[in-house]
């Protein structure tokens, strides 16, 4: 008796609904970027991964921080390499080539690259290669795409005169068949007798497809997984990777524009040499294709090693960064508008500017309230008074940093902490406007031991993991409850490859082989929040229940002009039932649910996925309420159409949204903003990106 009523009474309980309305007045408008991308060279996400060159060491690229190596090549049939600096350089920015002499070779000779850990090998696919020779080398060099265990997929001729002058020669690999993983070499020979004395290569270079086929361009598959969060804003180049480790060495953009040969390389502050191939007009390019707002990261005179620049040595770097928006914005008038144009680019936008990258860190601080910020906040309003400057850190309590600008938030944490985080932005009041430009969860609770948010020492979740997913979802519904005072959210960092990495857990993962590409419960989670966009938040009044442990946000489009609720279900030990309806939404009316389930403490394991995704249509009662329930461990959204409205749709006049325009790259768009002419894009005023014909 006593076990039944009791089981009864938990069964009432938990019967009982959340029951709500959302009102159709009095709503904020969200911010028109809500979600987007932060993007650094970590975890080889530049080089070896986003940045589609295969091959590794392309250039024997150093610098005092990490010298020129010749690791990565290998030599073939008892051939020498080695680094030579020649007298005549392939240019001044490439100084360092590979000498290959004959060493013990009598027949075949050459040498290999292991490429990113390996080669992808995809049946039907033209990679397209390059490379500069000079010397004593004439007659037909090999280039062949090839298993460890000599399957050969793909072989090019490339007939070579001897020269005493730098010659580039290209070549083009189409295997028939794919290979079953990335366990492949790109090997170059020639015959030991076509070599006299010895012969120079630089600058050796392999590309497969890139997305939109753009030159230099960027992998196709990391590329559609990244439009599959619908990003609405593109933080780059980076946090850590802008500052650079120590002087002389800061994310200096001159050095990273024009030809690849202009292009010395730079230490990132990951462990490894980037070759600048991504470099800022791919960043710029690469935002463009994907219809992101760039938020263009500046250095601001902190290196990585807690050195600060005194306000007299900032002069330098300032102008850097006001030449740095003439480069990409200016008109063929001002000079590097004009050496933009002469590239072949018209301008891109830039409306962000964020100075530095958590400048409260390395005991930056100090200086970036004294001075640093100041000087490059005046500096670029003064050119630019419409530029949003965001400064690199941010307290909710508001007191810093107070600069009268936008602040980056960056928040990794437990779930026990970000679960809690709904209410986290709610009584902020400033009218500077947040960007969490950085957030994730990295470890489990169990690991928790030192304190609320994470513990340094403690093991890092490998990949996201689910319940951390949705403690991630929580915190974002927070941050979508407050967007009025947000610029967006993007998780960070963005990739992991799987062969070298510094950071734990990332979004994506990948390696070579294109099968191993990995969409994160974390990806699931914003494909499904940032897919939906409620672009006016509408009050919620409670009839019975409260938030917690099932949060949502509730609004609607203007765009699709659908009503929308999103969820996420935590900690509810069992089904979670609603019961609600939206203010002019009528009897009958039909809505589709959309949620995502997964076993609580799972990952998506190497090239798989364990979110469950279940979507139903959902009847109102004939008052215009919807009944579901949501299981523990869930994330959902919700819609229902306006022409289901029974009382019509239109709402006075809310906010402005004149020339928004693109968030998703899919093709669909909303907003008013004129589409530029075919080629260009958008931009954030909808006067499309210009472009050169
Ligand atoms: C040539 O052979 C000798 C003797 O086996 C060896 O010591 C040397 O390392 C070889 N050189 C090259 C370039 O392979
Ligand atoms: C060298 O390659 C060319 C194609 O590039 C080919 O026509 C020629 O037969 C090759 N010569 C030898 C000796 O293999
Ligand atoms: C090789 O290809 C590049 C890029 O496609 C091109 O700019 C260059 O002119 C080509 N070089 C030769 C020698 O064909
Ligand atoms: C690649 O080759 C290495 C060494 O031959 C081997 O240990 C490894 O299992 C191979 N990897 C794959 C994916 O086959
Ligand atoms: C290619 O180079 C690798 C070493 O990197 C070697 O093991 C393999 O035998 C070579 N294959 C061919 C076809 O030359
Ligand atoms: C950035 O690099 C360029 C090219 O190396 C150099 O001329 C310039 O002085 C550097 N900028 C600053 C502010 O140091
Ligand atoms: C700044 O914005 C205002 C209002 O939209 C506009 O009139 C003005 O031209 C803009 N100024 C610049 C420098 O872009
Ligand atoms: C917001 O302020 C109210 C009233 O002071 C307080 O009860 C609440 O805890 C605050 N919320 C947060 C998230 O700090
Ligand atoms: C984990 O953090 C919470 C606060 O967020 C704290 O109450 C709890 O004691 C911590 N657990 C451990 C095991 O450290
Ligand atoms: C709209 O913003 C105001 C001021 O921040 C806030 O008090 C109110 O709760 C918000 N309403 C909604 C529906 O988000
Ligand atoms: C869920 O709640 C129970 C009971 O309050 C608690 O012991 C458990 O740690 C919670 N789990 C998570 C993931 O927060
Ligand atoms: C609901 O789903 C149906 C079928 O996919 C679709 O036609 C309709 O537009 C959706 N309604 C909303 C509001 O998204």
């Amino acid at each position: 008796m006593l076990s039944k009523a009791l089981s009864a009474t938990v069964f009432a309980a938990a019967a009982q609904a959340i029951s709500f309305t959302v009102s159709s007045s009095n709503g904020n408008a969200t911010s028109p970027y809500q979600y987007g991308l932060m993007f650094e060279d970590i975890n080889n996400s530049g080089d070896g991964g986003v940045y589609a060159e295969l091959i590794q060491n392309r250039a024997f690229q150093g610098n005092s921080e990490f010298p020129s190596t010749i690791d990565y090549w290998n030599p073939l049939g008892g051939a020498s390499i080695k680094l030579q600096n020649m007298s005549t350089p392939l240019s001044s920015a490439l100084p360092t080539s590979m000498e290959v002499t004959k060493g013990n070779a009598t027949g075949t000779m050459g040498f290999s690259n292991v490429g990113f850990w390996g080669f992808p090998v995809v049946a039907g696919t033209e990679y397209k290669g390059s490379f500069y020779v000079y010397g004593g080398l004439d007659g037909n060099v090999t280039v062949c795409l090839t298993s460890n265990d000599d399957e050969q997929y793909a072989e090019a001729e490339v007939t070579v005169k001897s020269s005493n002058a730098w010659t580039q020669y290209n070549y083009t690999l189409t295997p028939s068949q794919s290979a079953p993983n990335s366990n492949n070499t790109l090997n170059f020979t020639f015959a030991s007798s076509d070599l006299t004395n010895s012969v120079n290569f630089d600058l050796l270079s392999l590309f497969p497809p890139t997305y939109k086929n753009r030159e230099n361009g960027l992998r196709i598959d990391l590329m559609d997984a990244m439009a599959g969060l619908y990003p609405s804003f593109f933080r780059a180049p980076g946090g850590n990777n802008v500052e650079g480790n120590a002087a002389p060495y800061w994310w200096n953009w001159t050095n990273t524009i024009g030809p690849l040969t202009d292009r010395p390389g730079y230490p990132g502050t990951w462990g490894y040499e980037n070759t600048d191939g991504l470099g800022l007009i791919e960043y710029l390019l690469w935002s463009q294709d994907l219809g992101m707002e760039p938020i263009l990261a500046v250095w601001d005179g902190h290196y990585l090693d807690g050195t600060v620049l005194t306000e007299a040595e900032l002069a330098p770097y300032i102008q850097s960064a006001l030449d740095e928006l003439e480069f990409l914005m200016g008109d063929a008038s001002t000079s590097w508008g004009a050496m933009r144009e002469a590239m072949g680019y018209g301008p891109f936008p830039i409306n962000f500017v964020e100075v530095g990258n958590e400048d409260s860190l390395s005991a930056g601080g100090p200086t970036y309230r004294a001075y640093r910020f100041q000087a490059f906040y005046d500096a670029i309003k003064a050119v630019y008074p419409n530029m949003t400057i965001v400064a690199s850190f941010f307290d909710v309590a508001g007191d810093a940093p107070p600069f009268g600008a936008a602040g980056d938030f960056h928040e990794y944490a437990i779930p026990v902490q970000m679960s809690s985080q709904f209410f986290y932005f709610d009584n902020y009041t400033e009218n500077n406007p947040i960007l969490i430009g950085e957030y994730a969860i990295i470890e489990y609770d169990a690991f928790n031991t030192t304190g609320p948010k994470w513990n340094a020492g403690a093991p890092r979740a490998f990949t996201p993991f689910w319940y951390g997913s949705v403690a991630e979802a929580i915190f974002l519904l927070g941050a979508e409850r407050n967007s009025q005072k947000m610029i967006g959210a993007a998780y960070a960092p963005s990739f992991q490859n799987l062969n070298r990495w510094q950071w734990i857990p990332d979004l994506i993962e990948y390696d070579a082989y294109p099968g191993h590409t990995t969409l994160s419960t974390s990806w699931y989670m914003i494909n499904l929040l940032s897919g939906t966009r409620i672009t006016e938040n509408l009050p919620v009044t409670f009839s019975s229940g409260d938030y917690g442990p099932a949060y949502f946000v509730a609004g609607r489009s203007d765009v699709t002009g659908a009503h929308i609720a999103k969820f996420a279900v935590y900690n509810s030990t069992g089904d979670v039932p609603f019961d609600f309806s939206f203010a002019g939404v009528g009897g009958y009316a039909q809505g589709n649910l959309t949620y995502l389930t997964a076993p609580m403490n799972a990952s998506n394991p190497i090239g798989g996925n364990i979110v469950e995704t279940t979507t139903k249509t959902v009847t109102a009662t004939k008052n215009g309420t919807f009944s579901f329930t949501l299981p523990e461990y869930s994330i959902a959204v919700f819609e229902v159409a306006a022409n289901q409205a029974g009382q019509g749709y239109g709402y006075g006049n809310p906010w402005n949204r004149q020339g928004w325009k693109g968030w998703n790259s899919w093709g669909q768009s909303w907003g008013q903003g004129q589409w530029g002419p075919p080629g260009g894009g958008w931009n954030a005023h909808g006067q499309g990106w210009p472009h050169k014909n």
